[in-house]
């Protein structure tokens, strides 16, 4: 396994390849990884010819008021997980190559970014927009892989991909849950004992408005007033929103659901972010 650090040096790899016809497939990730994380290159393993993953913790993707100082990472644990699954070459830029001094531009994508996450971090998507293009500048893959667990991300770089004429394939992979439930997140190392318990009430949320659904409930209030009603059993949880949305679109829906929806969870346990994803009339393995 490779590691490479220096952008120039990344894209004429990544030239070299092409030349030679091979399949580039492309993880990002910010690191401190876990078996969500995996699960996409393991993916990516099987569809490509070249397995490259990303470490780069995007500070344009945090506000100032959020956890980028304290973001965990643990570069030595990640390669030697990296190297297990088969990546080939790790690409590993440092912050101020990605953004030298003066650096001035950013990509948006509009609507797909505003609901959700967008309304509480408004400068959320703008920076994943922009580090996903300029990832895809540096590595050139043809396919990359992303989590559903971040489902909105997905659908913003996917928009941008079909907006900006990127010759670049984005697969989807669903989420992957610890045995309780809970979804997996780097940000779950914050929690303490009591917290990780509190946190499943999202799970727990989930699982009763699917049960709901699945027989037949159809109300966007009945069926979100319910996951908020179990999530705030729960002392340590506050909640940030629960919605249901188009899983295209991500616009809101309203009145009643037809055959698919976005359940979008975001709660605070404790100091702790968390988001969970689901969509309501999949297969439950690909949420
Ligand atoms: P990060 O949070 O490190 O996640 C990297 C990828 O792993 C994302 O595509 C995310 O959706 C996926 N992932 C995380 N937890 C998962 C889970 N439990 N199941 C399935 N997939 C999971 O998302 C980012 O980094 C960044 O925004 C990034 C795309 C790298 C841009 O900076």
């Amino acid at each position: 396994m490779e590691i490479i650090e220096r952008i120039k040096d990344m894209q004429a790899y990544s030239q070299d390849l092409r030349v030679e016809g091979k399949v580039i497939a492309l993880v990002p990730t910010m690191g401190y990884l876990h078996e969500g994380h995996l699960s996409l290159m393991r993916e990516g393993r099987k569809r490509g010819d070249v397995l490259v993953a990303s470490v780069f913790i995007n500070p344009t993707q945090f506000s100032p008021n959020e956890d980028l100082d304290k973001y965990p990472r643990n570069f030595e644990r990640d390669r030697d997980m990296m190297e297990e699954v088969g990546v080939d070459v790790v690409f590993h830029p440092r912050a101020n190559d990605v953004y030298p001094e003066g650096y001035q531009t950013f990509v948006t994508v509009d609507d797909v970014s505003k609901n959700l996450c967008g309304l509480t971090r408004p400068t959320h998507f703008r920076g994943v927009a922009t580090v996903v293009a300029k990832l895809f500048n540096c590595v050139l893959p043809h396919i990359a892989i992303f989590g559903r667990k971040d489902y909105q991300q997905v659908k913003v770089i996917e928009r941008m991909v079909r907006d900006l004429n990127m010759d670049v394939g984005i697969i989807g992979m669903p989420i992957v849950r610890e045995p309780d439930g809970l979804a997996m997140s780097s940000r779950n190392e914050y929690l303490n004992p009591k917290e990780r318990k509190a946190a499943l009430s999202l799970y727990k949320a989930i699982l009763i408005v699917r049960e709901l659904f699945e027989n037949g409930e159809r109300r966007i209030g009945a069926l979100t007033d319910r996951a908020i009603g179990v999530i705030m059993t729960e002392d340590l949880a506050r909640i940030e929103y629960v919605k249901l949305a188009h899983p295209e679109n991500i616009d809101e829906l309203v009145g009643v659901v037809w055959d698919r929806a976005l359940l979008a969870l975001a709660d605070y346990i404790g100091e702790t972010r968390l988001i969970d994803t689901p969509v309501l009339g999949e297969e439950f393995e690909n949420c």
